[in-house]
């Protein structure tokens, strides 16, 4: 295992923002781990791990080990009746995965083609995007103690999933290292096309009867014509969460701002288009020092060209007081602020 100092990540997050790791290492298998803790240093240092770095804003230098998880494989575990069950290494990559799991005509993550980043990280944030959360296929995980190297498997009730959350966010922050993830996948699968944008994909491509190669396909164009490539324009997809307000707050709201974008939610809740918030504040374009609010979709923050971390962070402060100015409501970032 080679211990690379003072390494750039600049390419190893898709904000594309230059941020040097004191220490820097790849991590191919599990057992090179076990290896780590005999080293002092690495015990001794604060730890940060890596996937794709799709979901990550440096604002300052790591002063500690960054470790780049690579632990691949794609084996089903379990085959039954109904349903395979399938164990992904941490450092395989996303998209190829849905892919993989669409040319083996297995069901459930269709929709969620398409999104950056690797395999380990989906939990963090239990990933979700056009009515589907990786939650609904998600069977359990395994994870080493990231000071005893001690194996623990989370369910999916032990990782308290929720909207962009988990346990991995709050309680258990910084602890483990998500080495493979398990996935419940259908083997008569169900489609979800309940989300507007995607019926209406497969109705101007003439297809009456969806596979869920063909929802894949849908979501990906409609993911394309919405969302920046970071490969073109660096980005780390949306920057805020959208905000859940109650009842009262939300017919308060409307009262005032007629057109405010909401979905209902159980229990007397309501979720508010947090691009919308934004665009009716004037934000959209709106820069400083090259960090700014995308021209197209205002919940994405971007790269326009080798700004900051802190340009970034800066921004996003702005974005937040300007909304809660207007409309009294708290936007909370998404993005993982290092
Ligand atoms: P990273 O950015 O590398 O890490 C994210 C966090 O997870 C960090 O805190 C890191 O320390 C931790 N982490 C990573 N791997 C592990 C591991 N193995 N063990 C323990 N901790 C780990 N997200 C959605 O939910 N829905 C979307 O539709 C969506 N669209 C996006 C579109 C674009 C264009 C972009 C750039 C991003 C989008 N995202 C979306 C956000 C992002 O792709 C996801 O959050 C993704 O899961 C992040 O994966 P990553 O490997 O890049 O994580
Ligand atoms: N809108 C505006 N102006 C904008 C952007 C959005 O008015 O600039 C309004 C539009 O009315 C639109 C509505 O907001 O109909 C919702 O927009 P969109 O469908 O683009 O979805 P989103 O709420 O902006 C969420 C997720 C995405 C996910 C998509 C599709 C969050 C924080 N974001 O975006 O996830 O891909 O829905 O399901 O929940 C991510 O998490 O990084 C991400 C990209």
């Amino acid at each position: 295992m080679l211990i690379h100092n003072n390494f750039n990540l600049k390419a190893l997050n898709t904000f594309g923002i230059e941020s040097y790791a004191k220490y820097y290492i790849e991590l191919n298998e599990e057992v090179e781990f076990k290896t780590l803790l005999t080293n002092s240093v690495f015990v001794n240092s604060e730890k940060l791990i890596l996937g794709g770095g799709s979901n990550i804003l440096f604002t300052k230098n790591f002063n500690g080990f960054v470790l780049h998880n690579k632990i691949k494989g794609i084996n089903i575990t379990e085959d039954s009746e109904n349903y395979q069950i399938v164990k992904v290494g941490a450092g395989e990559n996303w998209h190829e995965f849905v892919l993989w799991t669409i040319e083996h005509r297995l069901g459930g993550l269709e929709n969620l083609s398409l999104i950056p980043g690797y395999v380990g990280a989906s939990p963090m944030q239990n990933i979700g995007a056009y009515g589907v959360e990786i939650k609904d296929t998600f069977h359990q995980l395994e994870a080493l103690d990231l000071n005893t190297g001690d194996k623990k498997v989370f369910s999916n009730n032990d990782c308290n999933f929720g909207y962009r959350e988990s346990i991995f966010k709050n309680k258990v922050k910084n602890k483990y290292l998500i080495t493979n993830v398990f996935f419940k996948l259908k083997k008569t699968p169900i489609l979800n096309t309940s989300y507007g944008a995607i019926n209406e994909e497969l109705t101007k491509l003439n297809i009456l009867k969806p596979t869920i190669k063909d929802v894949s396909n849908a979501v990906i164009k409609i993911r394309q014509s919405k969302l920046p490539n970071p490969k073109e324009l660096g980005n780390a997809g949306s920057f805020f969460k959208n905000p859940e307000i109650d009842a009262e707050k939300h017919e308060n709201l409307k009262k005032v701002f007629p057109k405010l974008v909401s979905y209902a939610l159980p229990e007397n809740k309501y979720k508010l288009a947090a691009g919308w918030l934004i665009e009716e504040c004037g934000l959209k374009g709106f820069e400083i020092n090259n960090a700014a609010v995308h021209v197209k979709q205002a919940l994405v923050l971007v790269n326009k060209g080798n700004c900051s971390g802190k340009d970034v962070l800066e921004l996003s402060n702005y974005v937040i007081q300007k909304v809660f100015n207007k409309f009294g409501v708290n936007l909370e970032r998404e993005v993982n602020i290092i």
